[in-house]
């Protein structure tokens, strides 16, 4: 394989320069350096804490707490180097870190990715705004696997030299299926003209993480985010792991202070032993909820007795009978308006009709959902 960085990553990217300030030299004395506010920051209540300081651009030390978890849970073989903090950029969640890949590989106006629907929308709402062409290669939905179609993924690489990365979602969004790690590292073997992002937002609902696979291919980028398995969506924690190349050139063309003193504050107690333990017992807890439910509702007369897609992340996806779209949209709308309990219609996405994606709640939560739901359809079917 002859990949190389510099051809994937835009050159003036590739060579920026990061921002620095004086503070990289010096964190102690009178700081005059960066026009903070020496009175301390309003509200009085924020007085005791240090909230009218930039935060650390780097924040190595909650870097370094992460990749050691990983490296501890990690289930790649053949990885002989360990991830370190210099495989790790952050985002404003995951968004950002999606937002951050297209600008750094693709050339606006010229440029494209390739995604496999059904799958998350972002990485096409972040390429309209970045002038970037999306060129799609469905998932396998006939089998209900939807896995990667990789033959007719390495068809269109091989027509499209424009392509510049390819998303991969795993577990997918709305699907809930891993994509085989075997596939993913034939992909990587064969093709070296771009990126390709495996999107791990739900993994610690499954296991499996790819990000060892960064020190073993220089063509992966894998993100993670705080918001789903940790609870945390609040703060916007985004992790990309890659190479320590295309780490480094991540990091430059951040914004310095895009993670907020509170964020990593959070995020390193979220790293802590205790936090983690909480962290693997909560997705415990969903996924045996996860599959009290499933039972529940596909026993339904009206729903496929199927899941669609898998059961890798913190949802479900159910199909009314016979992929009835009308049916499930006035479901989902009666749901949310007479019972107010919300779920997510997908019934338009590829694969999808007659689908509701489901977000596990507590077991209270579960069980109201699954009341009203069995109620309205009943109801929307009695006529
Ligand atoms: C596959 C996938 N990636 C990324 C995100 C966004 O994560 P974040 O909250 O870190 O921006 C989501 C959120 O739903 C998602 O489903």
């Amino acid at each position: 394989m002859a990949f190389d960085l510099q051809n994937i990553v835009r050159p003036k990217i590739y060579n920026l320069e990061p921002y620095r300030c004086a503070r990289d030299d010096f964190q102690e004395g009178i700081l005059l350096d960066a026009n903070e506010n020496a009175h301390g920051p309003v509200p009085q209540a924020l007085l005791n804490t240090s909230l009218h300081r930039y935060p650390d651009p780097h924040q190595i030390q909650l870097k370094n707490a992460i990749a050691e978890y990983r490296n501890k849970t990690n289930s790649c073989d053949n990885i002989k180097e360990e991830l370190t903090a210099e495989n790790l950029c952050f985002g404003v969640g995951s968004d950002e870190s999606i937002d951050a890949l297209i600008r750094a590989c693709c050339v606006p106006g010229k440029d494209k990715i390739l995604v496999l629907p059904p799958t998350y929308s972002m990485y096409s709402v972040s390429s309209s705004i970045n002038d970037v062409e999306v060129v799609k290669c469905p998932l396998i939905v006939e089998d209900n696997s939807f896995q990667m179609n990789t033959d007719a993924v390495h068809d269109l690489l091989k027509k499209d030299p424009l392509i510049k990365i390819v998303f991969l979602t795993s577990p997918g969004n709305p699907t809930g299926a891993k994509i085989e790690t075997s596939r993913i590292e034939q992909l990587l073997q064969s093709w070296d003209k771009g990126m390709v992002v495996v999107d791990e937002a739900y993994i610690d609902f499954s296991g499996g993480s790819t990000a060892a696979l960064v020190n073993k291919y220089p063509n992966i980028c894998v993100l993670q985010t705080l918001s789903k398995s940790f609870g945390l969506a609040g703060i916007r924690l985004g992790i990309t792991f890659s190479s320590k190349e295309m780490s480094r050139v991540l990091n430059a063309m951040k914004a310095p202070y895009n993670i907020s003193s509170s964020t990593s504050e959070f995020a390193l107690k979220a790293f802590e032993d205790s936090s983690l333990k909480a962290m693997e017992d909560n997705a415990k807890k969903i996924n045996t909820e996860k599959l009290r439910l499933l039972k529940r509702l596909t026993s339904l007369k009206n729903v496929d007795d199927e899941h669609v897609g898998g059961l890798d992340a913190n949802f479900l996806m159910i199909r009314i009978k016979d992929g009835d779209n009308e049916l499930a949209q006035k479901l989902y709308y009666k749901l949310a308006t007479e019972s107010k309990v919300v779920v997510r219609f997908r019934g338009n996405e590829l694969g999808c009709s007659g689908c509701l994606r489901i977000t596990v709640g507590t077991p209270e939560e579960n069980d109201i959902l699954f009341r009203e739901f069995s109620k309205i359809l009943a109801e929307l079917t009695a006529a």
